[in-house]
């Protein structure tokens, strides 16, 4: 079964030099799905492009914590009709970041944050959601929208958290820092997720797995993280391959 990447930013400027070699030899290397999330207008504007260029790639349409500021009425009505778009499969990414004191105000983002879970509601589509430092705030919002589901993109809290979200529906996604040595929280946290509920994620270009670490990111990558989600799972790095494969197509909606 091939890899899907259910997080990767191929819009960023990391992939200015060598864009479309990398995404054109993508399924050559076994990666034959991969969402791009959009992180503001603009964003999500060249990721719908990208989606409409190559046939392995699907976009998700949002505006991110850390680039709302500013952002209002002709920011969300964008992101409404980019939604129209065929390969747009989710709304993201979107959340709430409390990680950089430089960010937007926190009552700012979680303003953003509702706007944009309203509009998944409305449009009944899932959503990619980025919490960094913000766990508790994060989970009271998606609460609020019990209609709406969708991925915890990078997980970063606690196995308490992790199963009021499994319990909802909700599916969690592994990247790159599951490989660092300093992993403590990660193997707590997929010992209480059900294999049907993980995704794997590169987040590329950034959090590029062990041995890697320090490199720009991209899809090919995926089986690092893989690869450590099977052995703490007990299952072999193939079958994590097809579990999460079907995942991230149930995920994002792709299954014919
Ligand atoms: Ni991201």
């Amino acid at each position: 079964m091939p890899l899907f990447d259910t997080h990767a930013h191929y819009d960023s400027g990391a992939f200015n030099a060598d864009r479309d070699e990398v995404l054109s030899n993508l399924p050559a290397a076994g990666v034959a799905l991969a969402v791009n999330p959009g992180c503001d207008v603009e964003s999500s504007r060249t990721a719908v492009a990208l989606a409409e260029k190559y046939p392995h790639i699907y976009a998700a349409v949002g505006i991110h914590p850390e680039d709302c500021a500013g952002c209002g009425e002709e920011d969300f009505a964008a992101v409404r009709a980019l939604c129209r778009h065929e390969k747009v499969v989710a709304i993201g990414e979107i959340g709430l970041d409390y990680y950089w004191a430089e960010n937007p105000p926190r009552e700012f983002q979680q303003m953003v944050f509702r706007r944009q879970m309203e509009l998944a509601a409305e449009l009944d589509l899932p959503v990619i959601v980025h919490d960094r430092e913000a766990h508790g705030d994060s989970l009271a919002i998606v609460l609020e929208y019990p209609e709406v589901r969708g991925v915890f993109h990078c997980f970063s809290g606690s196995p308490e958290m992790a199963a009021e979200l499994l319990k909802r529906g909700w599916y969690l996604g592994f990247d790159g820092p599951i490989t660092y040595k300093n992993a403590k929280r990660a193997p707590e946290v997929a010992a209480v997720t059900p294999l049907d509920r993980i995704v794997v994620e590169t987040d590329s270009p950034y959090l590029t797995p062990v041995p890697f670490r320090g490199k720009r990111n991209d899809s090919r990558y995926l089986p690092y993280v893989i690869g450590k989600l099977a052995e703490w799972k007990g299952v072999t790095p193939e079958e994590m391959t097809d579990i999460t494969w079907e995942n991230g197509k149930r995920l994002f909606r792709l299954e014919e």
